[in-house]
């Protein structure tokens, strides 16, 4: 039998190469091997970014663009808007009630949050669940698998934490789903740091060719290559990280030509550039295509909602069950 898979995103607005190689095309090769929940998870952008929302229903129907240009297919997946499907937010009330505080408290996922947001002493509730609701979207399919970077590892420890407590506690009806760790090189940002939107340093999957071009001028090689013809180290330079992923085929022959002293940054980096470009740009087309048209998009949506809804209200209704929350006559 095939497993089933959940991932998703919160709805931060576009995505950048990091996503895309990390996530986008594997999930795309995931389809063909599980059945597949993709969603776009509002409510937990709301954790921390419940100040500022006007820009959620724009940066929803923009991920979901790159997705759907990435290769996601709605024929063979499930994708969805979380907050569409409201038995996410009843699994998650009842599993707040089987999750002890200090499970919560030591999660050093959310201390690293906390501390990058500086809300030590001022935690909201919503966020300091974070990992409950996650639990939620998960097992509301009863997911056996969930592809995730390694940050994501101590959240997923917990949901196996809380699926066991609950079979133990009640009825044995939830998979200890797995975490599906991608080991795909780790594209670091213009700057060197994890690529990442707020701090600044992505290449998009909507970037032009120039857009990109310009990005990867302002990468800081090997500072120890002054002129042209000094001899480089590729392996400490950022720019030569692109090569290994999106220049495959030439990957040696720069590596050779850079600490050979015939190769120089600017060259380097026109090609680097060129190959970001031709990887992305047939995913950058179809995404300005599908955002013609967001009725589309929303439609797509829609009726991943609708297909998700009829999962996890089945289970929903297992729990309740399970927890005698619901005798058999009732009928709502
Ligand atoms: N926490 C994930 C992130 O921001 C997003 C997410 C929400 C998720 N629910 C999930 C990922 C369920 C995997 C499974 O990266």
């Amino acid at each position: 039998m095939k497993g089933t898979i959940l991932s998703g995103f919160r709805p931060t607005g576009r995505a950048h190469i990091g996503n895309l190689i990390g996530a986008l095309e594997n999930w795309v090769k995931l389809q063909d091997e599980y059945s597949c929940y993709f969603e776009i998870a509002d409510w937990h952008l709301l954790t921390t970014g419940y100040e500022a929302t006007s820009e959620i229903q724009s940066n929803i129907i923009e991920m979901a663009a790159d997705w759907l240009a990435a290769g996601l297919d709605p024929k063979k997946s499930v994708i969805f808007i979380q907050s569409q499907v409201k038995a996410h937010a009843e699994l998650h009330l009842l599993f707040s009630m089987i999750t002890p505080l200090s499970w919560l408290e030591r999660n050093p996922t959310l201390k690293e949050q906390a501390r990058d947001l500086k809300i030590n002493e001022n935690m909201n509730y919503g966020l300091l669940g974070y990992p409950i609701l996650q639990t939620a979207d998960i097992l509301c399919y009863k997911a056996t698998a969930v592809p995730v970077g390694e940050d994501q590892l101590p959240h997923l420890e917990m949901s196996r934490e809380i699926a066991r407590r609950f079979n133990y506690l009640y009825k044995p009806i939830f998979p200890e789903p797995k975490s599906l760790i991608t080991r795909f090189p780790r594209v670091p940002g213009i700057d060197g740091k994890k690529m990442s939107k707020s701090l600044n340093n992505a290449i998009y999957i909507a970037d032009s060719e120039e857009d990109i071009l310009k990005k990867v001028k302002t990468c800081i090689t090997d500072t120890s290559k002054v002129h042209k013809n000094d001899p480089g180290h590729p392996e400490i330079c950022n720019v030569f990280q692109y090569h290994k992923i999106f220049n495959e085929g030439m990957t040696e022959e720069t590596k050779r030509d850079c600490e050979a002293g015939t190769l120089g940054c600017v060259d380097c980096k026109k090609n680097a550039a060129k190959k970001i470009d031709e990887h992305i740009s047939p995913i950058r087309e179809k995404r300005n295509e599908l955002l013609k048209n967001p009725g589309y998009i929303r439609e797509i949506l829609n009726e991943g909602a609708v297909s998700a809804k009829r999962v996890a209200d089945a289970t929903l209704d297992d729990v309740n069950k399970c927890m005698n929350l619901k005798n058999k006559q009732e009928v709502l």
